[in-house]
């Protein structure tokens, strides 16, 4: 199962916007992605990637064609089969992670300037339901 979803917004991320998957991972799910990236060049801003063979969520960025250093969450509220919420929040310093509006990890911008991220992409094993752009004035 593969399954595909990119949209661009040139505008850019602000602060204050949160970008909200709702799916649920097939029973065979290995992995799915939500990657932030910019689509002037080859970057990923933020690559979310949970691993159901590791019940590990590995978070990183591309950047100058490479892969950066990994961060990783052994917080896997994923199940298999289960419907699942993603909510990708940005402020200035950070990328808030919430799953099921439970918070489970943050990650430090690396691509500072947010306005070059005009790209979401969610891929691999995960049927998604619906992708939402939304502002949250209440972080
Ligand atoms: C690599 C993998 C990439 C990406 C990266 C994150 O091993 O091939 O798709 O997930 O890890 O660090």
């Amino acid at each position: 199962m593969c399954m595909r979803f990119e949209a661009t917004c040139p505008e850019g991320l602000c602060p204050g916007w949160s970008i909200i998957v709702k799916g649920e991972a097939p029973s065979t799910a290995n992995k799915f992605e939500i990657n932030l990236m910019c689509d002037r060049d080859d970057r990923i801003a933020f690559h979310f990637n949970p691993r159901f063979s590791e019940s590990d969520i590995v978070c990183n960025s591309y950047v100058s064609n490479r892969w950066g250093q990994e961060e990783r969450s052994n917080n896997f509220p994923f199940g298999a089969g289960e419907p699942f919420q993603v909510e990708i929040y940005s402020d200035n310093e950070n990328f808030h992670v919430f799953i099921d509006d439970s918070k489970i990890l943050k990650y430090k911008h690396r691509v500072e300037d947010l306005k070059t991220v005009t790209k979401v992409q969610v891929t691999h094993d995960i049927n998604i339901s619906s992708v939402e752009i939304t502002k949250k004035p209440y972080y």
